[in-house]
C-alpha cells in the first residue's frame, strides 16, 4: 500500500466515524422528535374521530337546560353512549335537591365516570337531558387533577386566573387541606404536576373548592390517593366550609357513605348501565342509630337466664 493509499484510508475512516458520531450526538434530540410527532399524531387521530363523530347524523347529543321546580339538578331519561354509538348508560332519571350529597356506586366499568362527566358537561354523545338549576356552579374534581405548569399559586388557582386571589387567600386554602408546608414557595416557578404525589394533587384539588367556591361539585374517585383519615379530614372540611353545596361523588370506599345523604347504584347490563338502587342514607342511619340504642337498652336490663349461674345459686348447707 503506498503512502497516499493509507492517507485515503486514514481520512474515509475519519469521515465513517464522524457520521456515525453524529448519531450518537443527535440521539437524544431524535428521541425528543418522534415522542413529539407520536403525539401529536395521537392528538391528530382524536381530533379526526372527534370531527367524524361531530359529522355524524347516527349519534345523538345530550340536551343541557335549566331544572325546573327549584331542583338543582336534574337527568331527565339521560343516556350516555361512546362516540361509536356503543351505550354505556341507559335512560336514568334522577332529581337532586339543593345540598344533597349523593354517592353514585357501582362495580368498576359500570359507566359511574362516564355518567358525572356527562353531568360535568365533559362529554356530550348520548340521549335525554341534564338540568341544572340557573345561575349555579358546577366544579369537577377528577381522580387525577390537572396541574398546569408555572407557579404553585397558578396551580391552586386553576382554572381561574393566578391573580384572582390575594395570597393571604390562597395560604388560607392550603392550609385547611393541609398544604400549609407549601405556603412559602406559592410564587415559586416549578414542575408541579411532577413535584406533587397524587395525593398532594387531591388536596390542593380541594384547595381549588374552597377558592372558587361552586354550588355544585362533582368528585369522582377524588380522594382515592389519600389515607382514610385524610380522606376524612377533606370531606369533613368541605361540608364545614361549603355547608350549602350539592356534592355527587363517585366512590368505591364505604366510609364515605358517613358524608352523603342518599346513595344511588348502577348496575352494568348489556345495553347499558342502570340505576338500580336509590337509597336515603339519613333515614338508613337514623333506624340503625335507634336499633343501637334500642339494643344497647335491651344489653342494659339484667339478662333473664333459664339456667341459673354458678355464682346466682343460694349456698347449701353441709
Ligand atoms: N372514551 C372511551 N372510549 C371507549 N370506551 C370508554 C371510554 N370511556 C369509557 N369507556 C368504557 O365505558 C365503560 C364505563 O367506563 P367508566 O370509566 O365510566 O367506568 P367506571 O364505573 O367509572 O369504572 P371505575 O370504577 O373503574 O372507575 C367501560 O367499559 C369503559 O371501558
Ligand atoms: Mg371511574
Amino acid at each position: 500500500m503506498t503512502l497516499g493509499q493509507v492517507m485515503q484510508a486514514a481520512s474515509a475512516f475519519a469521515i465513517v466515524q464522524g457520521a456515525f458520531g453524529w448519531l450518537v450526538d443527535n440521539y437524544p434530540r431524535l428521541a425528543n422528535w418522534n415522542a413529539c410527532a407520536r403525539r401529536i399524531a395521537s392528538l391528530m387521530m382524536s381530533l379526526d374521530g372527534l370531527e367524524r363523530a361531530e359529522q355524524s347524523n347516527k349519534l345523538g347529543r345530550i340536551k343541557r337546560g335549566e331544572a325546573a321546580g327549584g331542583a338543582m339538578l336534574s337527568l331527565n331519561n339521560l343516556s350516555v353512549s361512546l362516540d361509536d354509538g356503543t351505550a354505556v348508560v341507559k335512560e336514568t332519571k334522577v332529581v337532586i335537591e339543593s345540598g344533597e350529597r349523593v354517592l353514585v356506586a357501582g362495580e368498576s366499568g359500570s359507566g359511574k365516570s362516564t355518567l358525572v362527566r356527562a353531568i360535568a358537561g365533559l362529554w356530550s354523545w348520548g340521549g335525554g337531558s341534564v338540568n341544572i338549576h340557573a345561575d349555579r356552579r358546577l366544579f369537577m374534581l377528577p381522580q387525577r387533577p390537572y396541574v398546569p405548569t408555572g407557579t404553585l399559586r397558578r396551580a391552586v388557582a386553576y382554572p381561574g386566573a393566578a391573580d384572582r386571589w390575594t395570597l393571604d387567600k390562597i395560604k388560607a386554602a392550603l392550609d385547611k387541606v393541609g398544604l400549609d408546608y407549601l405556603n412559602d414557595k406559592i410564587e415559586d416557578d416549578a414542575p408541579w404536576d411532577q413535584t406533587l404525589s397524587g395525593g398532594e394533587k387531591q388536596r390542593l384539588a380541594f384547595a381549588r373548592l374552597l377558592l372558587h367556591s361552586p354550588d355544585i361539585i362533582v368528585l369522582d374517585e377524588a380522594t382515592s390517593a389519600l389515607d382514610e383519615k385524610s380522606q376524612d379530614k377533606m370531606m369533613e372540611m368541605i361540608v364545614h366550609e361549603l355547608p350549602k353545596v350539592t356534592i355527587i361523588s363517585v366512590a368505591h370506599r364505604a366510609e364515605l357513605e358517613a358524608f352523603h345523604s342518599r346513595k344511588i347504584t348502577l348496575e352494568r347490563r348489556e345495553g347499558g348501565a342502570k340505576l338500580v338502587s336509590d337509597i336515603d342514607l339519613v333515614q338508613r342511619k337514623r333506624r340503625r342509630n335507634l336499633l343501637a340504642r334500642f339494643m344497647g337498652r335491651r344489653r342494659a336490663v339484667p339478662k333473664r337466664s333459664t339456667t341459673l349461674s354458678k355464682a346466682a345459686l343460694p349456698e347449701t348447707k353441709k
